[in-house]
């Protein structure tokens, strides 16, 4: 298939990743979480905005009883400390004894997760794993187990189906990666 380049702001992207091979690894992931999770009624829990789309479509692939809720990560700068803070915000369920599921759209340096699972993990669920659209190892700055990871990819930066350049992009079906 041709690449389509498309502007976003000032920066130009070139398509990456069709929507095809997306939907082919949800299938993949979808089979492993229905295996992994058989009898267990887990809650998956969608970091929003990035994971939208990709939330949606492995949702509709899982034919198991399952819960699912939307949480979001507070970002802002800590003017006492060097690094940033994020809080978890929006959980209303409570986790304690439940086999929960996080949902990312992309594992970065891995700062957001690592906060998460650390503010999840005091509330004692039974278990935690992650599930990652995207995950770039190049930059992990954690010792962070995910367990389902849909693609890793190198340490460029991408937009489209739930990701975002600067509020643009997330509505795109297929994922682009910058080229200039
Ligand atoms: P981390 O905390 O560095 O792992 O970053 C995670 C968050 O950064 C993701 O949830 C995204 O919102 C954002 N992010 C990281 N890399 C990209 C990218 O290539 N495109 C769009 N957003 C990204």
């Amino acid at each position: 298939m041709e690449p389509r380049t498309i502007t976003l702001h000032d920066c130009q992207f070139s398509t990456y990743m069709y929507e095809e091979e997306i939907i082919a690894r949800i299938h993949m992931l979808a089979e492993q979480l229905e295996q992994d999770y058989a009898g267990k009624n887990p809650l998956f829990l969608a970091v929003l905005n990035g994971s939208f789309m990709f939330t949606a479509d492995l949702m509709k692939r899982i034919n198991m009883p399952c819960e699912i809720s939307f949480i979001r990560m507070s970002s802002y700068q800590d003017m006492q400390s060097t690094g940033n803070v994020r809080e978890v915000l929006g959980l209303t369920e409570n986790i304690e004894g439940r086999d929960v599921v996080v949902i990312e759209d992309i594992v970065d340096t891995g700062h957001t997760v690592n906060a998460l699972l650390q503010q999840l993990n005091e509330k004692q669920p039974a278990s935690i794993e992650i599930i990652t659209l995207l995950m770039k190892p190049e930059c992990l700055q954690h010792q962070l187990d995910v367990k389902y990871v849909a693609k890793s990819i190198p340490n460029d930066f991408v937009v489209g189906y739930g990701l975002d350049y600067n509020g643009l992009g997330r509505n795109l079906r297929d994922i682009y990666k910058i080229v200039s």
